[in-house]
C-alpha cells in the first residue's frame, strides 16, 4: 500500500495499480496529484516485476477534471513559471502498457488522462467530455490534439465547442475506447486484460507500443522504417530465442523481459 496523498498505488500479480483517491471532489486532479500519478507511473516503468499498469478512479468517477479551485486564481505568468503541463509530457515516456478503467465522469484533465493511456476499458455509465469552454478556457494537457487525431476536426470541434459530455457508447463509436463493459465487471475485465499482457514478452509489448505511437505521427514510410528497426532489435533478446524455441519444442514460452 502506498503513502501517497491523492492516489493509491500498489502492485498485484505483475500489474501496477493506481487508483485516483480524492473521492469527495470526484478525483479532481490537483497539481500534487499529477506529480504523484507521474511518479508512480515512472516507478512502475522501472520495476522489473511489473508488466502492465491499470489506472482507475475511486468513488463515483474516474476524474472530473483539473482542480478548478486550485486554478481559479492563476495568471499567465504563474502558469508559465510553474509549467506543470510539462509533467504530462512524461506520460508519453512510459514504455509499459497503461490501461485506463473508466467509470462515471472523465472530464477535462480526467479525459486527458484517459487519452494519455494506451488502452481504455469503459463502464457503460462512463461520460467523457471537455467542459473547459464553459469555464472560459480550453483543454491544456493534450485534449484538443488527441481528440482531433482520434475523431477528425469536424467531430472534435463539436465536442470541444459545446463542452457536452459523450456517453461511453458514443466514445466507443469514435474509437476512443477499447472495450465497453458493464459497470460491475469494469475492473475485473481491465485486470483480466492486463493479466494477459503479463504473460507476453515484455520487450515485444514495449516495442509494439513504441511503434504504434510513432505510427500516429509518422508517414507510412517512416512508420515502416521504425517498425523494421524494432523488429530487428527484438532478435537481440533472449525472449525471441525462447519464444521461437518453445514454439518448435511445442511448449509454452517462459519470457523474462531480457
Ligand atoms: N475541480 C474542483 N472540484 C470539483 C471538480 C473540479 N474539476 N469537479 C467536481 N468538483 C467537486 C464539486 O465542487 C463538489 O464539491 P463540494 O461537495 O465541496 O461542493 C464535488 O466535487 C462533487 O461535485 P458535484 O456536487 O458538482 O457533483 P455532481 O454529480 O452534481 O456533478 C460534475 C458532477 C458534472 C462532474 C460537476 O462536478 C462538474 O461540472 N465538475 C467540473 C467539471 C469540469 O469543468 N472539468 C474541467 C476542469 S478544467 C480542466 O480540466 C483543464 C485541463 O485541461 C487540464
Amino acid at each position: 500500500m502506498s503513502n501517497h496523498k491523492f492516489i493509491r498505488v500498489w502492485e498485484e500479480n505483475g500489474i501496477g495499480r493506481i487508483e485516483l483517491n480524492r473521492t469527495k471532489v470526484l478525483n479532481a486532479i490537483n497539481r500534487p496529484m499529477v506529480t504523484e500519478i507521474i511518479t508512480a507511473l515512472e516507478q512502475f516503468d522501472r520495476d522489473h516485476d511489473v508488466s502492465a499498469i491499470v489506472i482507475n478512479g475511486g468513488g463515483r468517477a474516474f476524474a472530473a477534471g483539473a482542480d478548478i479551485d486550485e486554478m481559479a486564481g492563476d495568471t499567465p505568468v504563474s502558469l508559465e513559471l510553474l509549467n506543470q503541463f510539462a509533467e504530462w509530457d512524461r506520460i508519453q515516456g512510459i514504455k509499459k502498457p497503461i490501461i485506463a478503467a473508466v467509470h462515471g465522469f472523465a472530464l477535462g484533465g480526467g479525459f486527458e488522462l484517459v487519452l494519455s493511456c494506451d488502452v481504455v476499458f469503459a463502464a457503460e455509465d462512463a461520460k467523457f467530455g471537455f467542459p473547459e469552454v464553459k469555464l472560459g478556457v480550453m483543454p491544456g494537457a493534450g485534449g484538443t490534439v488527441k481528440l482531433t487525431k482520434a475523431m477528425g476536426k469536424a467531430k472534435a470541434l463539436e465536442w470541444l465547442w459545446t463542452g457536452d459530455s459523450m456517453d461511453a457508447a458514443v466514445a466507443e463509436r469514435h474509437g476512443l475506447i477499447t472495450r465497453l463493459v458493464a459497470p460491475e465487471v469494469l475492473l475485473e475485465e481491465a485486470l483480466a486484460f492486463a493479466a494477459r499482457l503479463v504473460q507476453q514478452a515484455p520487450l515485444s509489448l514495449r516495442l509494439i507500443k513504441d511503434t504504434v505511437n510513432k505510427a500516429i505521427d509518422y508517414s507510412v514510410y517512416e512508420g515502416m522504417q521504425a517498425e523494421r528497426k524494432n523488429f530487428y532489435l527484438l532478435f537481440a533478446s533472449r525472449d525471441q530465442k525462447e519464444g521461437m524455441k518453445a514454439f518448435i519444442e511445442k511448449r509454452p514460452p517462459e519470457f523474462r523481459g531480457e
